[in-house]
């Protein structure tokens, strides 16, 4: 059964200006609504104190679990307001159930779906006026997210756990986005082995991944390529905080078979969709060679990734280093691809409620 999250309003709230100047250029991840939702868990009472109150610091005991094991999960998603004025989510339910499963591969408790929905409306309602009303890519991100607030220092399950959910108005997640991106493919970090966690949406998953973006930083790229754990030559896994996607010659949309990698909301609804593109959605794993090879011959038309806050990206280049030497090569002519686009600007108009939810993944707040 849903709980309600009852709301005290904050008394101190920014003041409506200052939201203004935020909202002119919220930047990703950068600015916090006035409230946040909020529950606790303990095995002796379960989910309970459910709430949405002023956005506020934690007080954490030095030894919390989280601090020092990492038993932590988190879910991105947006709130859109459309032209009528109303504000909607993009198939929250989907984030919900990867919620319950990362929860189960971090030993946390599950949330129930309905919980993580209403928490996430009541949050959204209660901040209503930071959802951006300008459709240029902006919107309002929500980020729920669980972790180990026991104070203790045993490696085991905590006892004591922390939910929220905050809110942060957004642009785009990368500024040259539309532009295209180039990736590094790394060869000496791997995001995920065999049985662990990288189908789980857990905060040590993207720690591990930051000293391959400073790599790939150091090499000119934007964002870093991860392989599987069998080396250099190995399947492609997913980029730093996205799923990864081809189209192909043969009119095949291709993405990395789910296993290691994140299940995305984003990359599911491309699937999806593909076929409205005169695409074939297809799920296998991909080689880097075939990845290289197909670049080369022109097998591989386009590339692009998917993600929540990354929507749909244009990759148009890659870089890597493979026997001591390193490669380059682009996409096509190095520019977005016209599908990439087409189906962004598609992805983008659902979500804004330009296009016919025909498949109903728009649920309304507001
Ligand atoms: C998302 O796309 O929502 C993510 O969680 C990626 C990132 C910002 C960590």
């Amino acid at each position: 059964m849903s709980r309600a999250f009852p709301l005290s309003r904050t008394t101190g709230p920014v003041s409506e200006e200052e939201r203004r100047t935020i909202l002119a250029a919220p930047g990703f991840g950068k600015f916090f609504t006035d409230h946040m939702a909020s529950a606790t868990w303990t095995p002796a009472k379960g989910w309970h104190d459910h709430k949405v109150t002023a956005l506020a610091p934690y007080s954490l005991h030095p030894s919390a679990a989280v601090l020092h094991y990492a038993q932590e999960i988190f879910e991105g998603l947006k709130a859109y307001r459309h032209a009528d004025g109303s504000v909607w989510l993009f198939r929250p339910e989907f984030n919900a159930r990867r919620f319950a499963r990362s929860a189960e591969r971090l030993a946390l408790p599950v949330l129930p779906e309905e919980d993580f929905l209403t928490s996430v409306e009541e949050l959204v309602r209660a901040d209503e006026a930071w959802v951006p009303s300008s459709p240029d890519e902006k919107s309002l991100y929500l980020r729920p997210f669980m972790f180990a607030s026991e104070a203790f220092l045993g490696v085991r399950p905590a006892e004591q756990i922390a939910y929220s959910v905050i809110a942060s108005p957004a642009g785009p997640y990368f500024a040259g986005g539309v532009t295209g991106i180039t990736l590094w493919v790394s060869s000496n970090y791997t995001r995920a082995g065999r049985g662990g966690t990288g189908a789980a949406k857990c905060g040590g998953n993207y720690a591990s991944s930051l000293a391959a973006q400073i790599e790939s930083r150091k090499n000119g790229c934007d964002q870093v390529l991860f392989l599987d754990d069998t080396g250099g030559e190995g399947d492609l896994e997913e980029s730093g905080t996205m799923n990864l996607c081809l189209v192909t010659s043969a009119g095949e949309l291709v993405t990395p078979a789910l296993g290691n990698i994140l299940d995305g909301v984003t990359r599911d609804s491309i699937l999806s969709l593909a076929g409205e593109f005169g695409l074939t959605p297809v799920e296998r794993p991909i080689t880097l060679s075939e990845l290289r090879s197909g670049a080369a011959d022109g097998t591989v038309t386009e590339v692009f990734a998917a993600g929540t806050a990354a929507v749909v990206t244009p990759i148009v280049g890659f870089k890597g280093e493979s026997k001591g030497e390193g490669y380059a090569f682009t996409i096509g002519t190095g520019t977005p691809g016209k599908q990439t686009l087409a189906i962004r600007e598609h992805m983008l108009d659902i979500q804004y409620g330009r296009a016919e939810d025909v498949h109903g993944w728009m649920r309304r707040v507001v």
